[in-house]
């Protein structure tokens, strides 16, 4: 078979070798944007005069018809195709003749699948961004309809004080909201232009690299190519952005979990997105969250996988740079599941406002005890062990501290009074914490503006995430 590289071989590559070495069983999804990619390059050559105006014309209208192939699943691969790169410019050369052969002057497949895969990372964000939307959108319309609901609020998983549910919600908007600015950022950072790097040390015709740049709509061209062929930092990024948002809707799942068990009953998830038991008829498991919980752990080890692959690379490109797609790969698969699913899961849960109540203790109000005692002027640290010394009392009289005598209370301390036992009202609790960023009723509200707000100033490119081209004709 004939490699394009085959020029100094005179034998012919071990089979298992050529398997081991190939990358177009994955890397065949770069193949739109290796055309965009290739048809700029024509472009930028013809300015430069290395090709004529009709070459130009030639090679992009072969390129334009190898696209048409690719996105109709007809592109028909060669067992000499390598990788992507190699397949296109086999066909290339197929349909147009030698001046295919032109294509490829003053560049090298290590700009080439540089400015490639930072193409695919800028569509990917764009992708994902338009799915944690999605689930912001979810969190918001929860935040806005459970708005009077309130359940007991957790640190070290014990109930610590009462919270609007809505502002629980919206504990786990600002999270995504972070992660989408933490996208935007990094989508910056990967649409600088690699191409006319060559193999690391620029090529050597009069390539005009802002054209190119405008061409593929990167916002700056890169200052140095030996780095360049060799940068996969905005990959890096991407598995770590990609990473911490699965942290966070990990995060999410766990409690959601939690409260679907019989003993919190805080929520039932639809049937949509929960699955049975093949032996326990009575089951309704939570599969989608704990599939979240787990996936995001899966994350983690792809980003570790990645960054271990670059920390001891040599200057330029290594072939190990070839690991760097499967993860990156693999990774935005899973978000654009994992997103719209948690989404869903959000949207279509029935939430019993009954048993959040239910499970309040009084308890959870002792802060707000010692609250009163501060403004009858006991200092807080004297009044924290005054409400203390309650508990205990009403745990050993096997009572709730609102039950607690109110004689019991005075014989701890005088400062206690008839008033004491008003201090025994969750709404008025979560009332008093109107503090910006707090779980007091109009607290909320505001943020539920901020929230509003940040969703309509983040706009998604794209409204509807985009369907990538079908993993066509490669075999895999
Ligand atoms: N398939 C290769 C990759 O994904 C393309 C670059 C190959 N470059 C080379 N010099 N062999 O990294």
């Amino acid at each position: 078979m004939a490699k394009l590289w085959g020029g100094r071989f005179s034998g012919g590559l071990d089979p298992i070798a050529w398997e081991y070495n190939a990358s177009l069983s994955f890397d065949w999804r770069l193949a739109e944007v290796d055309v965009r990619g290739s048809i700029a390059w024509a472009k930028a050559l013809m300015k430069a005069g290395v090709i004529t105006l009709d070459e130009q014309h030639q090679i992009v209208k072969g390129l334009t018809d190898i696209l048409a192939e690719i996105r109709a699943g007809q592109f028909v691969h060669a067992p000499s195709d390598e990788d992507v790169h190699t397949a296109i410019e086999r066909r290339l050369t197929e349909l147009t003749g030698p001046v295919g052969g032109k294509l490829h002057t003053g560049r090298s497949r290590n700009d080439q699948v540089a400015t490639d895969f930072a193409l695919w990372l800028v569509e990917a964000v764009d992708r994902v961004d338009a799915f944690l939307k999605l689930v912001q959108s979810a969190l918001v319309e929860r935040a806005e309809s459970d708005m009077d609901i309130l359940l007991p609020g957790y640190t070290h998983f014990q109930q610590s004080q009462p919270i609007l549910l809505s502002h629980w919600w919206l504990s786990h908007f600002w999270p995504l909201a972070r992660d989408r600015q933490r996208l935007a950022q990094l989508r910056e950072r990967a649409a600088v232009l690699p191409l006319g790097s060559g193999a690391l040390a620029g090529t050597p015709f009069p390539i005009d690299r802002q054209f190119l740049a405008n061409q593929l709509g990167f916002k700056a061209i890169s200052p140095n190519s030996i780095d360049a062929v060799s940068n996969r930092d905005s990959a890096a990024e991407f598995l770590f952005a990609a990473a911490l948002i699965a942290i966070h809707l990990s995060r999410l799942s766990e409690m959601l979990i939690l409260y679907t068990s019989a003993e919190f009953g805080f929520i039932e998830l639809s049937d949509a997105y929960s699955t049975g038991s093949s032996l326990m008829p009575q089951k309704k498991n939570p599969d989608t969250l704990e599939l979240t919980r787990g996936k995001s752990g899966t994350m983690i080890g792809r980003l570790t996988g990645l960054l271990s692959v670059l920390k001891g690379l040599p200057s330029a490109y290594d072939k190990d740079l070839q690991e760097d797609k499967i993860p990156v790969f693999e990774t935005s698969d899973t978000l654009c599941l994992m997103l719209p699913v948690v989404a869903g899961v959000i949207k279509t849960l029935k939430v019993r406002p009954d048993r959040m109540e239910a499970a309040l203790n009084p308890a959870t109000l002792a802060t707000d005890l010692a609250d009163y005692l501060v403004k009858k002027g006991v200092p807080f640290r004297e009044a924290h062990g005054l409400v203390g010394k309650a508990v205990r009392r009403a745990n050993d009289l096997e009572t709730t501290l609102d039950r607690l005598p109110l004689a019991e209370f005075e014989s701890i301390s005088p400062a206690f009074d008839a008033g004491t036992l008003q201090v025994f009202d969750f709404h008025a609790s979560v009332a008093r914490r109107d503090v910006p960023g707090g779980t007091g009723p109009a607290a909320v509200q505001v943020q539920l503006q901020q929230a509003r707000a940040f969703l309509h100033s983040h706009k998604v490119r794209s409204s509807v995430p985009p369907a990538e081209t079908p993993h066509g004709g490669d075999g895999s």
